[in-house]
Order: C-alpha cells, then structure tokens, then sequence
C-alpha cells in the first residue's frame, strides 16, 4: 500500500473539503467514494430502472467509470437520497469497494473519502481521520451554504435531513459508518476549514516522519 490517507465521516462534516486539500497539499489523486454510490443512483434513475432491485444495482456499480465523476451532476439532493438506499445493498458495495481499491493501490499514495475508507476499503492506510461534528453544526453549514447561492432553505428539515441520514449510514448491517480503531478523530464543530485542515496537516506529517 502506498501513501493513502482515508478520511470517513458523517455528511456535511468537512471531510470532502479537506480531502481535497489534502490531496492538492500532498500532490496526490483524490477519489470522493461518495460520487461512485451517486453515479450508481443516477444511472439507474437515468436507465429508468428500480433502486430496490440489488442484482440490477450490482450491475451498474460495476460499470461505474471513475474517471468521469461530475461532482455538480450528482450533487442533487435526490441523488443523495437514492444513493444512500443503493449504498445499503452488500453487492453494490463489493463492487464499488473493488473499483475504489484499485484507485487506492494504482500510484504511489491517493486520498480516498466516504463511510467506510478506514474501516473496509484501505484497513492498511498508514493515515486514518475520522472527521465529525455536532449534527446541528452540520445542518447550520449546508443552511448558509444554500442561503448563500441565493435559495432558500428550512433550518429544521435539513437538520431532519442530516439526522436521518446519519441514521441510515450508522445504522446499517452492512459497513456501517464508525471510525476506525486506529483512526484520528478530529471535531470540526468549533473550528474553519482552515484550523481543521493544519490540525490535519499536523497528524499526517507527524505519521509520515514519526
Ligand atoms: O457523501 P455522500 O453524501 O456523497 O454519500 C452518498 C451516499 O453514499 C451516503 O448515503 C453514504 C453512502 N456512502 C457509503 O455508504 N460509503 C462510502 N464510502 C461513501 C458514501
């Protein structure tokens, strides 16, 4: 395994951010292991097919390209939805965790982040962080972030929203989202993307040269 630092966590907590800063800081490839549930979703809604048929699923996790991710396509919040439904069904994920793995191994490091990097996908990555904040800290950022696209946007069904999605995601039999027991736990509830990312820096300098 070369140098790859897995970030999970729960929605809207930052760790996509910071993976991305992460990955430019340390010149390294990036996969949002997110988007591959997304585009798995999309193309079945697209296909005009069901999302509770798991062997049709499977099917089209496997052709997911992973180069050719449009994060502004798959962002809708209905895509999330039908992602996170897919995202529960074993065979989907053995196929996305195959694709993702090959990302992880082909180079010399990669920054992958999702649900379950640290725990099922790279249990051997030399860097774990587990990214998290309190639920209403998370809805209050994805509220100023629709706000300040000019929409509107209701507090208390996105804190709904963020809620039941944790529910989903740590809830489930299959890879459910916890942290890893070698996994860096960093709470960005009372700290900037900017604090949060040196805190990161710090960690995976001192794993790289201990
Ligand atoms: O992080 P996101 O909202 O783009 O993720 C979409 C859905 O996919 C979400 O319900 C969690 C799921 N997911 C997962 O189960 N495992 C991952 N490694 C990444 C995402």
């Amino acid at each position: 395994m070369g140098f790859v630092i897995a970030i999970d966590g729960p929605a809207a907590a930052g760790k996509g951010t910071l993976a991305r800063k992460l990955a430019e800081h340390y010149g390294l490839p990036h996969l949002d292991t997110g988007l591959t549930y997304r585009a798995t979703a999309k193309a079945l809604v697209d296909a005009g097919k069901p999302l509770d048929d798991e062997t049709i699923a499977a099917e089209t996790a496997a052709a997911i390209d992973l180069g050719n991710l449009d994060r502004a396509v798959l962002s809708a919040h209905e895509i999330g939805e039908a992602a996170s439904k897919v995202a529960a069904m074993p065979s989907v994920r053995v196929a996305l965790v195959e694709a993702q793995r090959r990302f992880a191994e082909a180079g010399r490091g990669a920054v992958l982040d999702g649900r379950d990097i640290g725990t099922v996908v790279c249990p051997d990555a030399p860097v774990k962080l587990y990214v998290t904040a309190d639920a209403e800290i998370r809805a209050r950022r994805r509220y100023d972030e629709i706000v300040a696209r000019g929409e509107t946007a209701d507090f208390t069904q996105i804190l709904d929203d963020v809620r039941r999605r944790d529910e989903r995601d740590m809830g489930r039999k299959d890879s459910p989202l916890r942290p890893a027991d070698d996994a860096h736990l960093l709470d960005t509830s009372k700290m900037g993307i900017e604090a949060a990312f040196r805190a990161a820096c710090a960690y995976v300098d001192k794993r790289l040269d201990p």
